[in-house]
């Protein structure tokens, strides 16, 4: 007798149960995994379902739209892919397929600097925006070079990651002695002077690279050297205090990412949502926008977070357990169940556009709105 087969991924945890069984143990935990004792990775989830929406009735709906603007590019809606390393470990056309899926769905990639697949072929792959997300390697020309390769394949804006002066403590990472598996390459970084793969230690591999490369003395003066070399809109990512924002602002970025890496950095760190309304109400004059991420798994966690003050949203393991489950298509329809579930939520709060989206459809009120 033939086993029946499983319904198709309806939502979120669909999605990441089937991922699961098909993906390696190790591949899964790195994927799935917070620092420590993961409470940040849970309280991103937390504070999203705390807040209640206070939908608004008697309003003409038929004709809403979804669409917005950020950084001059038109978005299909406000939601951008959150840069992840190591997409090959998930599928093998790897970063190449996210792109081909996010470009077809409209909306921005985020290309991390971890990529397996190089960032030319990463463009040239995908028919929407790339935008290339920077770890600063210790050695400045390296760093560079690749700002030059990935502003020449095509990318619209750089993302500058802060929250990675040193790397968060991934415990799963560590039991599993986490590695690439063979054959795998981060081909921007594989290069004469660098191999592209980890180093041979115990524990986590990845972590062991970082350290060995990644600059722990990033400062504002940095930020402004690359808004100077890089030619194109450079964000921060990894912000949660509104004087960090200001700052970063001061020298020079065109846009801030409210973000605890997906609690992957520093546990115990706040939840996104619950600092965005303070960062959002620190630019709020300044005509920087802002974007959050973390823990986003619904329509209605767009609204929340438009509600909050971002003008957009990223998100991280969605894209990743698409990926796994079905390559393009599988990123394809995680895709376009955010965009769907936006467009009907946007419906029953009764938003015809994103700037109907107000914090009075929250409930508590949030903080910097009494
Ligand atoms: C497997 C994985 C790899 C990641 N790699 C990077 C990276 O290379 N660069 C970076 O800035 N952020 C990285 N992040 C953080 C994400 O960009 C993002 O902040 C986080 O995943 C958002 O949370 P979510 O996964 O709950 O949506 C990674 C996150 C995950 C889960």
């Amino acid at each position: 007798m033939s086993t029946p087969t499983p319904p198709p991924p309806l939502n979120y945890r669909d999605w990441e149960a089937a991922a699961r069984d098909r993906l390696p143990a190790m591949v899964y935990d790195y994927y799935a995994g917070g620092a420590h004792d993961e409470i940040t990775l849970a309280e991103n989830r937390t504070a999203l379902d705390a807040l209640r929406l206070h939908g608004r009735v008697l309003r003409d709906m038929s004709r809403r739209s979804p669409v917005t603007n950020l950084l001059g590019e038109e978005l299909a809606f406000p939601l951008v892919v959150a840069p992840t390393a190591l997409h090959e470990m998930a599928c093998a056309e790897g970063e190449a397929a996210t792109a081909r899926a996010a470009g077809a769905a409209g909306v921005p990639l985020i290309l991390s600097t971890l990529s397996n697949v190089a960032v030319e072929e990463v463009c040239a792959a995908s028919t929407g925006p790339v935008w290339f997300q920077l770890y600063v390697q210790r050695d400045r020309d390296r760093t560079a070079r690749m700002v030059e390769r990935a502003v020449q394949a095509g990318c619209s804006a750089l993302v500058l990651t802060v929250d990675a002066q040193t790397w968060g403590i991934r415990e799963r990472d560590e039991r599993n002695s986490f590695r690439m598996p063979e054959g795998l390459v981060m081909r921007n970084l594989a290069a004469a002077e660098a191999s592209g793969r980890f180093p041979e230690v115990e524990g986590s591999g990845l972590a062991a690279y970082v350290t060995e490369n990644f600059d722990t003395a990033l400062s504002g003066k940095d930020l402004e050297w690359l808004v100077e070399t890089a030619g194109v809109p450079v964000l921060v990512k990894g912000i949660l205090r509104a004087d960090d924002a200001r700052r970063a602002v001061d020298h020079g970025a065109a846009g801030i990412m409210v973000s605890n890496h997906g609690g992957r950095q520093l546990d115990t760190a706040p939840a996104s949502l619950e600092v965005l309304p303070a960062v959002a109400a620190a630019l709020r004059d300044s005509g920087v926008p802002v974007l959050v991420d973390g823990g986003i798994r619904r329509g209605t966690d767009i609204i929340k977070a438009l509600a909050r003050g971002a003008h957009a949203v990223a998100v991280g393991r969605p894209v990743l357990w698409g990926l796994a489950v079905e390559g393009e298509a599988g990123v394809a329809r995680v895709l376009a169940t955010f965009h769907d579930e936006f467009d009907r939520a946007m419906a029953l709060c009764g938003a015809r556009s994103v700037e109907e989206i107000t914090p009075d459809l929250l409930s508590p009120p949030p903080p910097s709105h009494p």
